[in-house]
């Protein structure tokens, strides 16, 4: 049986909830990664340092013995340095939502007008403080996130010691700014990189594969995956997963957001494996993160093993990507 052992994956773009949400999807990112970084779009949103710290303790109750490294964020506001300092050691990014764009994000930005937003990020870089940005502009749904580009140039060329994730990228647009400013980073979910449009809308709609960004076009699928196969340095695997309650996504006004935590290291293997790209998944799932935060997590060994693995209809009432399909990958053993 062919197998694959990677070390120390990790998630850089997690939503883990709170309280028995929290409870029920922790343990399964907890399980297979070494660490996570947690969103911090909570009702209300983790603006302050005993924000950070009560959540983070919620996280670790949360999580059985297992080891698992909740690396906190704080939801961006025009902050003054004076805070940041206070929190630089309790955080290792903050997120930036445009106002009202996606799953709780209200109380986000709504200019992006610089010099507005100089004070916190020139602070943000002096402090060595990544900022984490959701591009969306409120534009045509398909074309948001490559109107959002000119925002990220703006950002990247005013501040450019400031390191900037685009999170969750969706586009060859986006792929194409990577190279451009070298203080430009990415994520990649891993639906995005099996996702188009069509599979969303094109047949019966499919409201667990609906999300912010929605899935693009081929040629975007075509860009994204040839970043990700590659293990381009700047990009990085970030889940994106994002738990609803099975009745806010089978409804009338579905919630945003595909649940793929038990399942993303699993899937990665099957599309790295498919395109003889095995090798590179290490460094897309664990060391390009660690080399762009700068984090050193703690050892843990994941063994895939290429055999099928039946996908659960739910986990405690949250119904993940591809519920009952079966992957051609499944988790053998973590040490
Ligand atoms: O689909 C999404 N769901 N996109 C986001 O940006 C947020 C997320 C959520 O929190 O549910
Ligand atoms: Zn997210």
């Amino acid at each position: 049986m062919k197998t694959h052992t990677l070390l120390m994956p990790l998630d850089m773009h997690l939503h883990l909830r709170d309280a028995v949400m929290l409870e029920n999807v922790a343990p399964l990112s907890a399980y297979s990664y070494s660490g996570a970084l947690v969103m911090p779009n909570l009702v209300p949103p983790v603006a302050t340092l005993d924000d950070v710290q009560a959540y983070k303790q919620r996280i670790m109750a949360a999580v059985p013995n297992d080891y698992f490294e909740p690396y906190m964020t704080l939801f961006y506001k025009n902050y003054d340095k004076a805070f940041l300092e206070s929190v630089v050691d309790d955080i290792l990014a903050l997120k930036l939502y445009p106002a009202g764009i996606t799953t709780n994000s209200e109380g986000g930005v709504s200019s992006f007008d610089i010099e507005e937003m100089r004070p916190t990020l020139q602070a943000m870089s002096d402090l060595g403080m990544p900022l984490c940005v959701h591009g969306e502009t409120d534009g045509f749904v398909m074309d948001r996130e490559a109107e959002f580009m000119s925002i990220y140039e703006n950002l990247a060329s005013s501040f450019p010691k400031l390191k900037i994730i685009m999170e969750h990228i969706t586009t060859k647009a986006a792929v194409e700014m990577l190279d451009k400013y070298e203080n430009l980073y990415a994520t990649i979910t891993v639906h995005h990189l099996l996702l188009t449009l069509d599979d969303v809308v094109g047949g019966m709609m499919q409201p667990h594969l609906f999300c912010k960004p929605i899935a693009k076009r081929p040629e975007d699928l075509d860009a994204l995956l040839s970043v990700a196969l590659q293990a381009h340095p700047k990009v990085m695997f970030g889940s994106d997963s994002a738990p609803h309650p099975q009745h806010k996504k089978e409804s009338c006004g579905c919630a945003a957001g595909v649940f793929s935590a038990p399942i993303s290291l699993q899937l990665l293997c099957e599309i790295f494996d498919q395109y003889g790209k095995l090798d590179n998944l290490q460094a897309f799932v664990s060391d390009n993160a660690q080399n762009i935060y700068g984090i050193c997590p703690e050892f843990k060994e994941v063994v895939l093993a290429q055999r099928p693995f039946v996908v659960p209809q739910n986990y405690s009432g949250v119904v993940p990507m591809y519920a009952g399909e079966t992957l051609n990958w499944a988790i053998e053993s973590v040490e």
